[in-house]
């Protein structure tokens, strides 16, 4: 009772704290900033002038515009930030992290502006911009299999470099191309290969980060744990990663696709029930993923899922392994198409008819989410009951679902193998696949837009019967401020609800490298990672440092 009397009083405050402002000298402030900035280094190779963009700039909006992925996130009123810093060197980020921390400005990192929160370009608080967007070098060695890859690069941008050297060479990332580098291995980093050779974070095998201290440290200096941290515990709590060395993966030079459709009166749900039995059990050499959604057929409203693979080999190895392990899809020969890995990037883009240039578009707008999104993700560890399912295709049908999309992808293989504290994303064995939820529609905030809002929350929390459970477990790369806010006991920190959902046990260790890295806490986001345990102990239970 004191405790929650406590907590609505600091809610207060806050209130009161963002409605009354302090006085408005940001603008001198601001002043100061660039002077620090342009005193820092200014013997640089490239003057930073160049890579600095106030509201005076002519550009300031375009540049601002440039990555926004999500409209939600850019409405006159949404806070904007009071530069953008668009580093070209090194010395560029040492002076924007040194500059913001003493003159009392956020910044936010952005690579590829894709975070579903919009929390690489949005802070209610003075923020300044680091946008990682001219650093975005891709450097592939096909002898050693490996590549640097800047955080700046979005993953076309390196997909086509790999593809331009070699069909036989591959790296486990995703699937919409314009996401960015920086903010995908952040937070671990799920696609095709995931079956076959782990999730993204799994390949990376260096990396460099500046942290708040300006130090520019690789795996070896910055150490195993910060390094271990970086791959999976979601961006902006530790510092800047500048770029990521990575292990290429093998692919056959012809890869095969295959997309078959299901309606209710096709028995669908069937379908789908076997699924959650089948796939997460074939070969690693499978990626399979079915997504649902309501269409209108012949004037009727029905459910349409497709099912659809990727398999890296030939059509007359997957069929027969589909038939004796999923014969009621009854897959044939006309069904499979055939075509190099990088093309089948394209096939899961819903992407037709483009060359693979299209892979460098930095602002093609993915058909996979509307202008303005709410997206979420669960994990399902025992397969959804046929009655289950039949309990949830009439959600599906509601009338606010029209832009909904539902999809499971199968997990086993590979995730099975790794354990959960070998990076900082837990989500390995015993799930059988994921589901990501998605809502999208047409740019402008109305009274539309907040009836999908709803829509996907009320479809989120039915669908927490089947989902996992202590804890309800989350992926940070699919960020979702929603999570914890109607936890019933958030009095002791709404980051204990989050973190443990988002990383399970690899929380306390992730808040260690915090405290060790960043101990004032300096790179913060209303999701980043806590610089001390206060507030966010479980209840009765004291954790103490220094355990590794
Ligand atoms: C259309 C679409 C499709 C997607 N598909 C997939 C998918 O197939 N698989 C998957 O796993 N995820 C997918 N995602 C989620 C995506 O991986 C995350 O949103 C990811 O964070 C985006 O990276 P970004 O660089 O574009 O984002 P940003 O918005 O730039 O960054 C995301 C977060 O990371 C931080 N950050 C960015 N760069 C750095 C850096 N250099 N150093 C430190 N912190 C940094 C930001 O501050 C922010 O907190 C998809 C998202 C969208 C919108
Ligand atoms: C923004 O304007 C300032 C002042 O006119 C100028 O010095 C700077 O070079 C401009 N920035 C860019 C990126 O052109
Ligand atoms: C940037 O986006 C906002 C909001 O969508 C819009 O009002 C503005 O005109 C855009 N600016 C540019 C230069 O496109
Ligand atoms: C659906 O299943 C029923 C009962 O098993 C069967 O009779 C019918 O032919 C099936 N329909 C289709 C389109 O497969
Ligand atoms: C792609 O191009 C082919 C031949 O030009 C055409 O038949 C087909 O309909 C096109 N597909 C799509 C999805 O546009």
């Amino acid at each position: 009772m004191k405790a929650s009397r406590c907590f609505s009083m600091s809610l207060f405050l806050l209130i009161v704290l963002i409605s009354f402002p302090w006085p408005n000298s940001a603008n001198s402030h601001v002043n100061d900033f660039l002077d620090c900035l342009h005193s820092f280094h200014p013997k640089d190779t490239v003057s930073i002038s160049k890579v600095i963009y106030t509201h005076n700039n002519a550009s300031y909006s375009s540049v601002l515009n440039s990555t926004i992925q999500n409209l939600r996130f850019s409405t006159p009123t949404t806070p904007k930030p009071l530069v953008i810093v668009a580093p070209l060197t090194t010395s560029h980020i040492q002076a924007t992290i040194h500059c913001s921390r003493i003159h009392g400005f956020q910044i936010r990192i952005r690579s590829g502006g894709h975070d579903f929160e919009g929390l690489s370009y949005v802070s209610r608080v003075p923020f300044i911009i680091l946008d990682m967007f001219n650093l975005r070098t891709v450097d592939i060695d096909v002898e050693k299999k490996v590549a640097w890859v800047q955080s700046g690069a979005i993953q076309g941008e390196f997909y086509y470099e790999l593809a331009k050297m070699s069909r036989t060479l591959a790296f486990p990332a995703g699937i919409c191309h314009t996401v960015g580098i920086g903010g995908y291995l952040s937070g671990g980093g799920y696609g095709l290969l995931l079956r076959k050779y782990g999730i993204a974070d799994d390949n990376v095998i260096d990396a460099v980060i500046i942290d708040v201290k300006g130090r520019i440290l690789n795996r070896k200096s910055m150490g195993e744990d910060l390094f271990w941290a970086i791959r999976g515990g979601g961006g902006g709590s530790f510092g800047v990663v500048l770029s990521w060395k990575l292990k290429l993966v093998s692919v056959p030079e012809t890869v095969t696709v295959y997309n078959i459709r299901k309606t209710l009166e096709q028995n669908l749900t069937e379908f789908v029930h076997q699924w959650q039995y089948v796939a997460p059990k074939l070969p690693g050499d499978v990626f399979s993923v079915v997504s649902m959604r309501k269409v209108n057929q012949n004037g009727k409203q029905t459910i349409l899922a497709s099912f659809s693979s990727s398999f890296l080999g030939k059509p007359n190895e997957l069929i027969p392994l589909m038939k004796a392990r999923f014969p009621e899809l009854g897959l044939k020969k006309e069904d499979c198409i055939e075509m190099s890995w990088v093309e089948s990037l394209l096939f899961f883009g819903q992407i037709r008819n483009e060359s693979i240039e299209v892979l460098l578009d930095r602002s093609y707008k993915s058909p996979l989410s509307g202008p303005s999104f709410k997206s979420k993700l669960d994990y399902v560890k025992n397969p959804i009951p046929e009655s289950g399912l039949k309990k949830i295709w009439p959600k599906l049908l509601e009338e606010d679902a029209e832009t909904a999309v539902m999809a499971f992808v199968a997990y086993g293989g590979k995730m099975d193998e790794v354990p959960e504290s070998s990076t900082a994303f837990p989500h390995r064995k015993g799930n059988l696949f994921h589901i990501a939820y998605t809502v999208g529609w047409n740019g402008e905030e109305n009274v539309k837009s907040q009836r999908y809002m709803n829509w996907i929350r009320n479809f989120y929390s039915f669908m927490g019967e089947f989902a996992s459970k202590s804890p309800r477990e989350a992926y940070v790369g699919y960020r979702d401020n929603d999570i914890g806010t109607n936890d019933k006991d958030t009095s002791y920190g709404k980051a204990r609800v989050w973190g443990r959902k988002y990383f399970k046990n690899n929380f306390d260790k992730l808040v260690h490298v915090k405290m060790m890295i960043d101990p004032h806490n300096f790179f913060k986001h209303e999701q980043s990672i806590p610089s001390s345990f206060t507030g966010i102990q479980e209840k009765g239970v004291i954790i103490t440092g220094g355990r590794f």
